[in-house]
Parts: C-alpha cells; structure tokens; sequence
C-alpha cells in the first residue's frame, strides 16, 4: 500500500514535525522524520489532528489500457452471444447447420470442428450469434485468460448417449463462469432415444427440468428431422430477455479474438466478437502484443463491412502478428497501442527468461 514520511505527513496536515512524533508516539509508535508511516497510522493521525487524508488510486499497470466506465444511460440493446457444448459427437456442428441451413459438416475434415466459427441467425426478427466450440477446450482457454464472451450456454446431450464426461464438465464451465445454460436433448429421432433418462441424469448434476418443477428449460430437438429448433431458438430469445442484455455503442471498441491465425494472401486474420463501442475501419487496435490497424472487416457472411457493432462477430486484417484466442481487442490511439504492445512484449519476455533459467538449474540440479 501506500506511505507517506513523518515530515511530509506533518507539512501536508499543517503541523510541526514535533507535535506529529508526539502524537505518534501516544499511538505507541515511535517515529524518526524520515520514517515512513503507513495509509491507516496516517489516517488515525489526520483524525486526532481534526482531519482527514484520501488514499490516491493504485498506480496504472502500464501493460493495461484502462477500461472505459459506461454511463447506464448510453447502453442500449444488443444481440445475445450463445456457445454450443457439450460431449463428441453429441450433434453440436450438425445442431448449428440445421440451424444455420447450410452445411458445414460436410466441408470439415471428418466432420469433426476444427476451429470456433461464430454465425449469426435470425428469429422473431432477431438476432442471435452463435460460436461453435470444438468441445469445451476453447471455452475452458477463454476462461483461463479471463475471456467471457458467451451469454448463453446450449447445452446438446444425445438422447441416445445421455450425459457423459465432457457434459459434466460442460455443465461445471457454464456454471463457474455463472452463464444460464438450456439444454437440448439431441437426436430423439433415434432408436434407443431416451430423453426422459437424459433429464434424470442432468437432474443429478444439479439441473432440473422446468416440468419437473426446476428451473432449466430442456428442448427435445433432432439435428436430422429439424424438430424443436424453433422452439430452441425461441427459449433462447426468452432467456436473453430475461438477461437485459446492453452495451454503449458509442465509444472505442473493445471486443475479444476469438481465434486468429496467419494467411497467405491475407495476412493476420483475427475472429473478433466487439462486445462494447463500435469497431471501425481505420481503427488502430490491439490484442496482446500485437497491434495495428482495422485495414478490413468481413462479417459471417463473408461481406465486407466498415464497421462492427457490440455483439457482432467479424474478422480484422490488419494486425501485425496473431493474437491468442481469449486476448481483448481494443480501439485505442496509435501511439498508445504501440507503447502498451511493447510494454506487454517486454513483460512476456522477462517472465519467458524467467521460465527458460528455472528450467536450466532444473537441468543443471538433474546432473548433480
Ligand atoms: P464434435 O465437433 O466432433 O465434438 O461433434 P459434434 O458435437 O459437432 O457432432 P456432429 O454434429 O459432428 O454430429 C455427430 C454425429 O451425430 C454425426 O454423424 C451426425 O450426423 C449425427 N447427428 C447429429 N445430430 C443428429 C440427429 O439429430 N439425429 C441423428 N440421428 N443423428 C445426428
Ligand atoms: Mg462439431
């Protein structure tokens, strides 16, 4: 915490520095001029001398850009963000095609995800986004970086499989990062489908079928038959209603990658969802150690766009290198981009020295 010298104390409370030493002493501390008190001895001395001292704000982390305070009367409406988990195999891709009427199952090696893509749909003349996960990996990276970019969790349990090891772990990241989760019992059109054994187990993780009187909302849906996905999207809509979700699109962009990687032609493409303000062309941003400018933006459909409003997902080319998944994107100006990006390269490369000599005196203690 903060300190202050008995002499600057005493100046600062319009005392001489006699009468501070004297008062301190009656306090049981015995002071020299040049000694450091603490905020609470200064505090206790200020209010014996009729008076009172206000603790200054920490210092700023200079690898920090300081986040901007909302006023509540500038947040307006914005779409809400779902991820899809659940266990392999479970139907999440086929769940978000049928979803999405296109088909990209198809195009992915072995039908399995290999990457987040993030997908906009309508209903009732809204917008919901969706970021489909490869299990829950990227979810559980995001959150170890501190990332939280979903508001609603679909939960997809087979109905033939029932819960397994990774729903559970599923059901555990949604409720640590406290975001509401609804399920949808997958694949009821299969033989063997159990849905009413799927609420059994979901119950004994804590959650609840509204019918039978708790409070998560579980959706019979089939991928293949497109039964129940209006219903789905529909409880989606309700939820996200009931979260008064808003953001202030009238400031700088701050927003988070949700993956990015390098390209031949293109350069650094980076997924971003904006999740405050608005991200223009012409921005300079960073995200990580990396930092640039807005050169061009392609939303999910693959238009160009100049601009990305909170809860839009779209791709930046623009960066110098590729952010991680999870790293926050912020429009800020250039000069602080760069100043900041070399501070956090400064700081990583001091903590990599760090590790790399801890690992060689492990080496050098292995010889011994
Ligand atoms: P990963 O991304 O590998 O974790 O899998 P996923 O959860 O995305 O599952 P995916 O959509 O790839 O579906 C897995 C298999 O289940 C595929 O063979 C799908 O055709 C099948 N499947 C998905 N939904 C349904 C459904 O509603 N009914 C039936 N019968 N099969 C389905
Ligand atoms: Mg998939």
């Amino acid at each position: 915490g903060e300190s202050i010298s008995v002499k600057d104390l005493a100046s600062k409370l319009g005392r001489e520095v006699s009468e501070v030493i004297k008062k301190l002493m009656l306090l049981g501390i015995m002071a020299s001029i040049n000694q450091e008190v603490d905020f609470e001895t200064a505090s206790i001395l200020a209010s014996e001398f009729g008076t009172s001292v206000e603790e200054l704000p920490p210092e700023e982390d200079p690898t920090e850009i300081p986040e901007i305070e909302d006023d509540p009367k500038d947040l307006v409406y914005r779409h809400p963000v779902v991820t899809v988990m659940g266990h392999v195999d479970h139907g999440k891709t086929s769940l978000l095609d049928t979803i999405r009427q296109t088909n990209v199952t198809a195009q992915e090696a072995g039908g399995i995800t290999q990457h987040i893509g993030a997908y906009q749909v309508m209903c009732q003349g809204k917008k919901i986004v969706f970021l489909d996960t490869p299990g829950h990996e990227a979810f559980t990276a995001m959150r170890a970086r501190g990332a939280q970019v979903t508001d609603i969790a679909i939960l997809v349990v087979a109905a033939d499989d029932g819960v397994m090891p990774q729903t559970i772990e599923a059901i555990n990241h949604a409720k640590s990062a406290q975001v509401p989760i609804i399920v949808a019992i997958n694949k009821i059109d299969r033989e063997g489908a159990n849905p009413d054994r799927v609420k059994q187990q979901l119950s004994e993780h804590g959650l609840i079928p509204e019918d039978w009187g708790g409070d998560t909302i579980m959706v019979p849906v089939s991928a293949h038959k497109k039964t129940g996905l209006n219903e789905l999207l529909e409880m989606v809509l309700l939820v996200a209603e009931m979260l008064d979700l808003k953001a202030n699109p009238n400031r700088a962009a701050y927003g988070t990658i949700i993956e990015a990687k390098l390209d031949k032609g293109r350069g650094v493409v980076a997924t971003v969802l904006v999740q405050k303000g608005t991200l223009r062309i012409g921005d300079s941003i960073i995200a990580g150690t990396a930092f640039g400018k807005v050169r061009a933006m392609i939303n999910d459909r693959s238009e160009k766009v100049k601009k990305a409003e909170p809860s839009a997902p779209v791709e930046v080319l623009g960066l110098a290198e590729v952010p991680q998944a999870g790293d926050n994107l912020v429009a800020v100006d250039e000069k602080t981009a760069r100043i900041v990006a070399e501070k956090r390269l400064a700081k990583k490369r001091t903590e990599e020295q760090k590790q790399s000599q801890k690992v060689s005196l492990d080496e050098l203690f292995k010889q011994i």
